[in-house]
């Protein structure tokens, strides 16, 4: 007998599915394993090269734009440069996040290379956060080399969920920050400082999700259906939303740009925020002094380097920028918390049960290589 199932989706619409309508559906989240290797035979690149670019995209950036290019000049000679096409306007009007997250790829970038025997040399070339090229780096075996686990880059990914609200150990949060804690401050669960954190951060959402201009971002970046999450390589797929099961199902088929901007979709994300900040051991800050886009290049390969070692410990980054994003929650943010110096991220932390593997996509390397 042929067994429909009876849906309800967001908006009151009744769905029926029957098994072989499901069968023919988007059945299962689309991961970074499901991605085919890439078979391009036109690269210049050799094969060191190659799997340093690859690695150096494995780098976090903001709704996983991957908002780098590398123009390639000669062997083991490349610029890094700054995609305008993956900027986010609404949400980073100044490219502030942008020139971070280039700099955590500058850092997988080093950190691949010296795993292979060369060391990098970078040079600024940028002035402002909108420069087109960025940086030149120039990789060669001379000198002492440190060797760097890459397998840590691959294993690097954002945890939202199920992140536990255990104090951090004192020797773990010293063997993340001792080396750089200038800018690393951690606020403690137990702190007033804490408390305000998760406050503004459900406010700054708040803000964010009746933002139509910061929705409509959004709803661009996010890959509802798995083709298209094949397609594009790139954005936040159900996966990386940690949308499971059931309610995988129901966005990678039923769900579009549409329904991002439906009320119901808001106070669903706005109410997972508030979820999301009862749980964590604290969070981490990381300021800088000044905002220069050395200093975010710098800034964000700093973060990197935390990220790269949280795993070690099993513990679990997930950044919300949006108190930063909003200038009504971002305006009082240093003297609420007593911080004067530039706050460049806010990283919930916590450690969790099991970590779970990578998932988010990346394109491939010829599609950000120009040459
Ligand atoms: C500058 C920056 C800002 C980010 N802001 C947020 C955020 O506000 N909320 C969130 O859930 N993730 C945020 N992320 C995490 C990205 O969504 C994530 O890095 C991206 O989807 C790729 O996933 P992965 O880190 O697991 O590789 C941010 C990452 C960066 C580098």
């Amino acid at each position: 007998m042929k067994r429909n199932k009876f849906l309800i989706l967001a908006g009151g619409t009744v769905l029926v599915v029957g098994a072989g309508g499901y069968l023919m559906s988007d059945t299962k989240n689309f991961k970074r394993n499901d991605l085919k290797a890439n078979t391009s035979v036109n690269s210049p690149l050799t094969a060191d090269e190659k799997e340093i670019l690859y690695l150096a995209s494995l780098a976090p950036s903001g709704h996983n734009t991957q908002p780098w290019f590398v123009q390639y000049i000669e062997p083991y000679h490349w610029i890094i440069g700054n995609d305008k096409t993956k900027w986010l306007p609404a949400v980073d009007p100044t490219q502030r996040e942008t020139i971070l997250s280039i700099g955590a790829f500058m850092q997988n970038l080093e950190y691949a290379a010296q795993n292979l025997g060369y060391n990098c040399q970078f040079d600024l070339m940028a002035t402002h956060n909108q420069d087109e090229n960025l940086v030149t780096v120039k990789l060669d075996k001379k000198g002492d080399i440190h060797p760097f686990d890459s397998k840590k880059i691959a294993q690097r990914r954002t945890v939202r969920s199920n992140i536990l609200s255990d104090s951090l150990k004192k020797d773990d949060l010293s063997y993340l920050i001792r080396e750089e804690s200038e800018f690393f401050h951690f606020i403690p669960n137990t702190s007033k400082a804490y408390k305000i954190l998760n406050e503004q951060t459900v406010e700054a959402n708040k803000i964010q999700a009746y933002r139509d201009a910061a929705q409509t971002e959004l709803a661009e970046w996010i890959r509802f259906s798995s083709k298209d999450a094949e397609n594009y390589a790139d954005g936040l797929t159900t996966a990386g939303m940690e949308i499971e099961g059931f309610a995988g199902w129901l966005v990678r088929n039923f769900y579009g740009k549409a329904n991002v901007m439906k009320k119901d979709f808001r106070d669903k994300n706005i109410d997972n925020v508030r979820k999301e900040v009862s749980q964590s051991a604290g969070w981490l800050l990381i300021s800088s002094k000044g905002d220069s886009v050395i200093t975010l290049l710098e800034t964000g390969q700093r973060m990197q380097r935390l990220w790269l070692k949280v795993r070690d410990k099993n513990i679990a980054i997930h950044p919300m920028t949006q108190i930063l994003e909003e200038p009504a929650t971002n305006q009082a943010l240093n003297s609420s918390i007593g911080i004067s110096d530039n706050i460049q991220f806010i990283l919930r932390m916590g450690y969790l049960k099991t970590y779970p593997e990578p998932v988010s996509l990346r394109r491939s390397v010829d599609r950000f290589l120009r040459i």
